[in-house]
């Protein structure tokens, strides 16, 4: 062998990484424990299997229901401009004030100036952003839906996570396509209703405001700085800077000393105009007659600035303090805002991470096992199993393949551990003969089956 000399950099370079692999190695116990364990980051989770099966149980029924309401999925990138989220989401919103995952990112150029991009808090805008950049409105109305992570820097607790997944759906388009219509707003109330009665949720509440329009909002805006005027000093600082530059959000304050002076605060509900009145009739006419239950709550403003007229939540009482599992409204003069056309739209987002808690389904429950533990008896036989196990995955059977260093007894073990139904024993005499012994493991009954009735028979 020949070592490596000096100036023969490629080589160098390879025994300089193997010593210093070696002096890794080489650390005692003492000095490996001083190695600190690096953990997922605070508010961030790893979700880990069986639990994994019951988030695919709910993504799969979820995209069945869009579908049988004809809607396709958008995928958008999960950073964007941070300006797309305060022109949308609106500067004086918890989110975008408190929350957001921002940084300058400059690129590799030493004259890049450098722009500010953030982790998407939420998918609305950027939907509407692709909207606006594929022209969208060509096609009429879009139903979009999206699963996907999102990001908010809130304080961890059971059912608040930093990185959390949302389940939404957004429809908009041109008023002509019928954006605007009331029907629009029903339909997608009734559709979470079905989603929800599909995965036996049962026991939640649809809780439905309408907020007005541009024109209503300047006038409430009014009416509610009026109001603020006097008692804003005895609030809270966020409030008190709320009372002048967005007084509509006031309502997300949470501070318990200020709810009192909230509670008196004027209504929206007093102050729509009567073509908002009559589309939020119409979306309650149609909610009943097709009998879906809600509850008014005219306090409801949601915490995006980007809504107008119907805005709605749906809460969960077992869900605890976080107990909002979806929430959504329309929002018909977001596109403008962001350089758009008028697309007047509607959407909701469910949060993914408080559905599956709120579900009664278990992730063993919904977990499939192998239908077959194919276990390789002795020598050699693991080419022979592998065989094996490939013809019969192709008759979608689930096979778990074990290992010709287990023993027979240690394979049958495995098997039952895993839950598979049968196990099927590939030992040399079974593949000369062309004849297989297959175990069905909850009644301890053991058949002899050729191998071309194996699939018919673990199917069977
Ligand atoms: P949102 O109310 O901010 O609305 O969020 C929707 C849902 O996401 C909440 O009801 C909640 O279930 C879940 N969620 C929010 N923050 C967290 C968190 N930190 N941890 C776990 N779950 C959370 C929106 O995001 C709007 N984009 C919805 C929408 C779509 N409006 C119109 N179209």
């Amino acid at each position: 062998m020949r070592l490596a000399q000096h100036g023969d950099a490629g080589s160098f370079d390879c025994v300089a990484a193997f010593a210093l692999r070696s002096s890794y190695f080489a650390q005692d116990d003492r000095v490996k424990q001083l190695m600190p364990m690096i953990k997922a980051v605070r508010g961030t989770r790893d979700l880990l299997p069986p639990e994994t099966a019951l988030w695919n149980f709910v993504e799969a029924a979820v995209r069945d229901v869009f579908c049988a309401y004809n809607f396709h999925e958008i995928r958008t990138p999960i950073f964007e401009h941070t300006q797309l989220f305060s022109r949308s989401v609106g500067e004086e919103t918890d989110i975008v004030a408190k929350e957001m995952y921002t940084w300058e990112d400059r690129g590799r150029a030493q004259s890049d100036q450098g722009q500010s991009l953030t982790l998407r808090p939420e998918n609305t805008a950027g939907v509407v952003r692709a909207y606006i950049e594929h022209k969208l409105w060509d096609r009429g109305l879009s139903k979009l839906y999206y699963i996907g992570p999102q990001f908010r820097r809130e304080r961890p607790q059971k059912g608040r996570y930093r990185q959390f997944y949302q389940i939404g759906a957004e429809v908009i388009g041109p008023a002509t396509a019928g954006s605007e219509s009331p029907a629009r707003d029903a339909e997608i109330l009734e559709l979470l209703a079905t989603l929800l009665d599909r995965l036996g949720i049962k026991d939640w509440t649809l809780e439905l405001n309408s907020i007005g329009c541009a024109n209503d909002r300047a006038a409430y805006n009014e009416a509610l700085r009026k109001a603020l005027e006097p008692v804003a000093p005895q609030m809270c600082v966020d409030c008190q800077r709320r009372a002048v530059t967005n007084p509509l959000r006031v309502f997300d304050c949470k501070v318990p000393e200020d709810q009192a002076i909230i509670e008196k605060l004027p209504r929206i509900s007093e102050f729509l105009d009567e073509p908002c009145r009559q589309h939020f009739e119409q979306v309650k006419e149609i909610l009943k007659s097709v009998g879906v239950e809600f509850q008014l709550n005219d306090r409801l403003v949601r915490g995006l600035d980007y809504y107008t007229r119907t805005a709605f939540e749906f809460t969960h009482g077992a869900l605890g303090a976080q107990n909002a599992i979806l929430g959504g409204g329309r929002y018909d003069g977001l596109s403008e805002a962001l350089g758009g056309p008028a697309a007047p739209g509607i959407g909701f987002a469910i949060g993914e991470d408080r559905l599956v808690l709120a579900l009664s389904e278990s992730a063993e429950g919904v977990l499939r096992k192998p239908d077959v533990y194919v276990a390789p008896l002795g020598a050699g036989m693991n080419k022979d199993a592998a065989r094996l196990a490939r013809e019969l995955r192709r008759h979608d059977i689930v096979v778990e393949l074990g290992d010709e260093s287990f023993r027979l007894k240690k394979s049958l073990e495995t098997a039952s551990k895993l839950g598979a139904k049968y196990a099927l024993i590939a030992g040399e005499n079974e593949l000369s003969t062309g004849v297989f012994a297959l175990k069905n493991l909850a009644t301890g009954e053991q058949k002899a089956v050729p191998r071309t009735e194996l699939a018919r028979a673990i199917q069977g």
